[in-house]
This record gives C-alpha cells, sequence and structure tokens, in this order.
C-alpha cells in the first residue's frame, strides 16, 4: 500500500537495445522497473535500423509493466519523463502514424559519403560553429536527408507537410499525446541538437543549413526546453503530464546531479559518452569533442557541455559473447578477464562505426593487434575490457586540452559499472578515482528529475543533488610507468585501425 499524499514520477528510457520504464518515489529511489529488448536490423555492413512501431509498443509493454510492479494507478503518477537514444531517425506519415522506413540508428555509415559531400571544400567541421558538431554519420539530419533521397516519392509528401521527422524523443511523445489524432509533435534542446540543424545559440532551427541539408523545414517539430510539460498522455497513462524529454547521455548528467560547472559524468552503455558541464555558454572544442546542449529546464537559461562519444564499448563485450561466442553471458567476461593477469600484449579496436570522439574517422574498421601464440580468450577478454578505458583516456585528454579542467574524479553509471576489473582499469588509466552513485539507473532518474522539476514534485536543484550518494569507489593503482607503456600500444593500435574504408 502507499501512502496516498505520496508522489511518483516515471521515466521511460528508450535505449539502443532495449527500452525501459521506472517508476521513482519522491525521494529519488526506485519503486519499480521494466524492462524489453528489441530487434537489431543489419541489412549491411554498416547499416544499423530498428523497427519504430516495435520500439512503440516495446515502450508501451514496459509502462504498463512498471506501473504494475509498483502497485500504482496511473492517475497517482505525477509526472512522465522521456529519454531516449540520441540521433535514431523515424520519418512518419503524419496521418496513419505510420514510419515510412525503418528508423536509421545512430551507429548508422550510411551517410558517410552524404557527410564527405555536405563538407565540400570546407570540409568536416563546415557547420561545427553553429552546432557544435564535425560532419559524421552519427547525427540524426544527414540521416533525414538519406531518407527523403532513398525513399521513393517521400520528398515530395515531406514537401506537402504529410511526413514528420523526430529522434525518439519526438516519436514517443506524439504517439504518448495521441498520435494521428492530436498527438504534440515536439522535441527538446539536447536531441535537436543532435541533428545538426539547430543553432547552439539561438536554439532554433538553422536555416541555411536546412537548406544546405536539403531538409524541409515542414517536417520538423518545435524545439522545446528539457522540462516542462508538453502535453497530457493520452491511452493507458491517460492525464498524466507528459513533462520532460532529454537525450540520455544529457539525462545522466541531471540525473548525477552534475549541475555545476567542471562536474562531468561517464555512461558505459552500448558506447561510452563522457559529458562535462562548461556552463551557460558553449565552448567550442579544438580536439574533437562535441559542444551539446547540457539541459534546459523552461525558461531558465541553457546549460551546454563538451562530450566525448565513443561508438563502441559494451557493444564490443556482446560482439565477444554473440558474434564469436567465446562467452555466453555478458556477466562471463570478467572471471574470464579476471583469470590472466594482463592483455598477453593483446589490443582490441572496436571501431565498427568508424571512431568517434576524438579522431572522427569514417575510415577506420575494427582491429585486433599484438597476436602472439601465447595470447588466450582470458588476454583477449581483457584487451575487450581494456578497449572501454582506454577510449575514454582519451576523451579525458581531450577535455582537458578543450577546456583546461583536469578531471580530479570521475562519476559514472551504466551497465558496464559493475564490472571492478573494468572500473578498477578505468581508475588505472585515468588515474583519477571512479565514483559510481547509489542508484546507477541515473538515465531514468535524470528524466524523472527534470518531468518532476516541471510539475512541482521537486522544487530545485539542491534538494535534486542532495539524494545524490556514493555507493562504490575504485582508486588509482596501477605505476606510471606502466601506464604510459600500454598507452603508447593503444594508440599505435588505434593508428592501425585508420584507412580501411571510405
Ligand atoms: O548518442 C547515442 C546514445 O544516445 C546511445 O546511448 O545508452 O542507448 O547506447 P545508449
Amino acid at each position: 500500500m502507499t501512502d496516498s499524499s505520496e508522489k511518483f514520477v516515471a521515466a521511460i528510457d528508450q535505449g539502443t537495445t532495449s527500452s525501459r520504464c521506472i517508476v521513482f518515489n519522491q525521494d529519488g529511489a526506485i519503486v519499480a522497473v521494466d524492462q524489453r529488448e528489441h530487434r537489431q536490423i543489419f541489412p549491411k555492413p554498416g547499416w544499423v535500423e530498428h523497427d519504430a512501431t516495435e520500439i512503440w509498443s516495446k515502450v508501451q509493454a514496459v509502462v504498463a509493466g512498471a506501473v504494475a510492479k509498483a502497485g500504482l494507478r496511473a492517475d497517482q503518477l505525477s509526472a512522465l519523463g522521456i529519454t531516449n537514444q540520441r540521433e535514431t531517425t523515424v520519418l512518419w506519415d503524419r496521418s496513419t502514424g505510420k514510419p515510412v522506413h525503418n528508423a536509421v540508428v545512430w551507429q548508422d555509415t550510411r551517410t558517410s559519403a552524404l557527410c564527405a559531400d555536405l563538407g565540400g571544400t570546407d570540409g568536416q567541421d563546415r557547420f561545427r560553429e553553429r552546432t557544435g558538431l564535425p560532419l559524421a554519420s552519427y547525427f540524426s539530419g544527414p540521416k533525414a536527408a538519406w531518407l527523403l533521397d532513398n525513399v521513393p516519392g517521400l520528398r515530395v509528401r515531406a514537401e506537402r507537410g504529410d511526413i514528420a521527422f523526430g529522434t525518439i524523443d519526438s516519436w514517443l511523445i506524439w504517439n504518448l499525446t495521441g498520435g494521428t489524432d492530436g498527438g504534440v509533435h515536439v522535441t527538446d534542446v539536447t536531441n535537436a541538437g543532435r541533428t545538426m540543424l539547430m543553432n547552439l545559440d539561438t536554439l532554433q532551427w538553422d536555416v541555411s543549413i536546412l537548406a544546405a541539408m536539403n531538409v524541409p523545414e515542414a517536417v520538423l517539430p518545435e524545439i522545446r526546453s528539457s522540462a516542462e510539460v508538453y502535453g497530457t498522455a493520452v491511452g493507458q497513462l491517460a492525464g498524466v503530464p507528459v513533462a520532460s524529454a532529454l537525450g540520455d547521455q544529457q539525462a545522466a548528467v541531471f540525473g548525477q546531479a552534475c549541475y555545476d560547472t567542471g562536474t562531468a559524468k561517464n555512461t558505459y552503455g552500448t558506447g561510452s559518452f563522457l559529458l562535462l558541464n562548461t556552463g551557460n555558454r558553449p565552448v567550442p572544442s579544438k580536439h574533437g569533442l562535441l559542444t551539446t546542449v547540457g539541459y534546459k529546464i523552461g525558461g531558465e537559461a541553457p546549460v551546454y557541455c563538451l562530450e566525448g562519444s565513443i561508438a563502441v564499448t559494451g557493444a564490443l563485450v556482446q560482439w565477444f559473447r554473440d558474434q564469436l561466442g567465446i562467452i555466453r553471458t555478458a556477466d562471463e567476461i570478467e572471471p574470464l578477464a579476471a583469470s590472466v593477469d594482463d592483455n598477453g600484449g593483446a589490443y582490441v579496436v572496436p571501431a565498427f562505426s568508424g571512431l568517434y570522439a576524438p579522431y572522427w574517422r569514417s575510415d577506420a574498421r575494427g582491429v585486433v593487434t599484438g597476436l602472439t601464440r601465447y595470447v588466450t580468450k582470458a588476454h583477449l577478454a581483457r584487451a575487450v575490457l581494456e578497449a572501454t578505458s582506454w577510449q575514454t583516456r582519451e576523451v579525458v585528454d581531450a577535455m582537458y586540452q578543450d577546456s583546461g579542467v583536469r578531471i580530479t574524479t570521475l562519476k559514472v553509471d551504466g551497465g558496464m559499472t559493475k564490472n571492478h576489473l573494468l572500473m578498477q582499469h578505468q581508475a588505472d588509466v585515468l588515474d583519477v578515482p571512479v565514483i559510481r552513485p547509489r542508484v546507477a539507473e541515473t538515465t531514468c532518474l535524470g528524466a524523472a528529475y527534470a518531468a518532476g522539476l516541471a510539475t512541482g514534485v521537486w522544487h530545485d536543484l539542491d534538494e535534486l543533488k542532495a539524494h545524490w550518494q556514493r555507493d562504490a569507489e575504485w582508486t588509482p593503482r596501477m605505476g606510471a610507468q606502466e601506464r604510459d607503456r600500454e598507452y603508447r600500444n593503444w594508440r599505435k593500435a588505434v593508428e592501425r585501425s585508420f584507412g580501411w574504408h571510405e
């Protein structure tokens, strides 16, 4: 039984491999969780798609599951927040509500050539000053342009206003608030900022970039803040205000209470994303990081971040499990890696979608280096885990070069943070303590916090900060000599991954 004055907020985290709904109480503690995976569709090497209709039905199922497990009725929820895999692009027909093609996932590399063409003589940084992003297949604007050019007849329908574009936040909010029956077509600044179509200073669509990319304005959602009531849910959550949207990495910043300039977090999921709060002004990057909106609470000033995006970390463990079959479950990697003392000289660079930060090389492909007959599957397991911490080290170095901020501790979250061997190696190679909070579901928590702020469940950031509690800490143990030698080897392996595919 629940106390009738107690307030609850639900958050949907629609991620790359699964959808999850978590119900939180007013202390920011988890009351109930439900989660379901969806299909990964790989039509060609480098292409990754999702079925947006399947995603919508999985989201409905996890919402029902979490609310039922919490023993609540929809009318007991004060608000619903949304957080999502970013950049994944959906185009749908406004009158039927049906997607016109599978969603093109953020990892998909099909727009590499289009991005190179768009760069022209200005190169990869043509739109960087206005958008904070280099031209790369990662971002959603070029994905939308590709769909408009490649789905027969789509461009004409889009120009007539019959087609809607959205990242997954837009797709879910539109469906939650009524779909073809009056659904609202909005996105938030953190998601819009990943299209490469939004101006970072005005937080509005940039008409000259729309023209350059040939994306008609008629398809675009309205850009709103990350915490405000966009509309009211219909269906199973009828009457619940839909009150936040944040890209999943920005939601984790919010859930980790990184509200002060200079605070940072790293989330270990399919990929890993390290974001540093740089305050109310965007900081340009010269060292391969992204400048991105961290969050914007209602009418308050936006908070910006520098981001180091790493495309493949957890996904490498999945590949080791599913494609190579060396382990049966992801959890088996830790005991296997721990059965040897080191990597035996082996390094794995998981450039499956090219390399993102700090390199942005679409011609990179995965490599395994340093093999001798001595190397066993246990050494490879270790090298697979170490690939995550070395990629993070490269991003932390770039962050220091760009911002002058030297991270003194790293707040971490996400699935891989339960792997002690990895977290110890992360502390070792960064030479700073790594700290995990008690609520490791910071992505959902951040979306819940933003929705609760918009609806008066919580009042200010200080109240949210007071919820944050430390759960585990790893302190550096590796000597400087070993760290430097291993880093040199890692960098040599990275060099070998370049020049395979344009
Ligand atoms: O930018 C991609 C990122 O949002 C994906 O996050 O957790 O679904 O791998 P995740």
